[in-house]
């Protein structure tokens, strides 16, 4: 098991105490969290957990998911219970669906990531696609549970109503607070009886809907969830609506669907570059060779620096950018404020200068 210390997430071996199918490609897995770990597992709505296994080659594979249970109020065990779809060729999605069942031992990471909504009054929206509810889903079930005066509006698109992950959960969620949540389903490939006529929610589309909808400008936080493309889309809708951009948050699922913009070129890598970086309380220097991420230059001398994607999106591997220069390939996980106040990705950075030094306890 990793050490825990300096605040880094560590993980534990947990047991599944239910697989629930949602749809065709997609399940609900929850884990049994043991009463001594019922604090490390305590969640924020909007949170996700890294899970890890053995491949067949015996190559270690992470991948995170995020939860969809509403976070558990204080002295509740906590409700650990994640959505995980289906991907083309994805290992770890592929046995989640096939072979995973009740009884099994996972790896788990405590929770981790900073697209969370914590419960407090106002009026809350969210534009999510496919999988993308699931996170969405535990923000608007607490804060609807916990605050009695606040509202949520979700704004979700699905290709079918058969692919919907959640139809279930969501529905209950308007039986129970009709007046203070408001749903919006758009389905891209299959016309509804009611609502909205289907096709794509895209930038445009969304410049309309929202202002129809909401009063955008009084809205108190806005959370994307999705594929690229969409996320993307609904924030330019709403910095054109002239949406503040510390209102956003944004979360992205699923990079590689041809919409991401490709990384930089190198052309400006030292020949030889030091990496120093502190982990857990413990420093150490080591060359970086060529090409690889900082994240990788740490990974071979310690084998237990935090990752979970290694593409940049699920914010895992944050580290603190003490000295030195960094050019990163691409970012879809640190918010503005975040790479402005000197934090880096290591999965996606390399060094632009011959001397770097990260801190990953900050
Ligand atoms: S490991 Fe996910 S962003 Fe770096």
């Amino acid at each position: 098991m990793e050490s825990s210390a300096a605040g880094r997430a560590g993980f534990h071996p947990l047991r599944v105490s239910e697989v629930d199918r949602l749809t065709d490609d997609s399940v609900a897995v929850t884990f049994a969290v043991p009463p001594e770990l019922h604090e490390a597992y305590r969640h924020l709505p909007g949170q996700h957990l890294a899970l890890r296994r053995t491949g067949e080659q015996g190559e270690e594979i992470r991948r995170t998911y995020s939860i969809c249970a509403p976070a558990s109020p204080p002295g509740e065990p906590p409700v650990l219970r994640v959505g995980i779809r289906l991907v083309d060729g994805g290992s770890f999605s592929t046995y989640a669906l096939k072979e995973l069942a009740v009884g099994d031992l996972v790896e788990v990471m405590e929770p981790m990531g900073r697209f969370a909504l914590s419960p407090r009054p106002g009026h809350f929206a969210a534009v999510v696609g496919g999988s993308g509810i699931t996170p969405v889903l535990s923000m608007a079930a607490t804060l609807l549970a916990r605050e009695p005066e606040a509202r949520f509006c979700l704004i979700r698109s699905d290709r079918t109503a058969s692919s919907t992950m959640f139809l279930d959960e969501v529905a209950d969620l308007k039986d129970r607070h009709p007046d203070r949540f408001q749903l919006v389903t758009v389905l891209s490939r299959e016309e509804q009886q009611a609502g909205l006529p289907s096709g794509r929610l895209d930038q445009e589309r969304l410049a309309e809907l929202l202002p129809a909808l909401l009063p955008v400008d009084t809205i108190d936080g806005w959370f994307l969830c999705g594929p690229f493309g969409l996320v993307q889309g609904a924030e330019r809708a709403l910095r054109g609506l002239g949406v503040d951009r510390g209102r956003i948050h944004q979360e992205i699922f699923h990079v590689d669907d041809g919409s991401a913009p490709a990384p930089a070129p190198a052309a400006d890598a030292p020949a030889h570059a030091t990496l120093t970086a502190t982990l857990h309380g413990r420093s150490g220097t080591w060359p970086v060779e060529r090409g690889e991420t900082l994240l990788d230059t740490v990974l071979r001398a310690r084998a237990d620096a935090p990752y979970a994607c290694k593409g940049g999106v699920c914010g895992t591997c944050r580290a603190f950018l003490v000295g030195g220069e960094v050019r990163m390939d691409r970012n879809f996980a640190l918010e503005p404020e975040e790479t402005e106040a000197g934090y880096v990705l290591a999965c996606q950075s390399h060094p632009a200068t011959a001397d770097v030094e990260l801190d990953f306890d900050r």
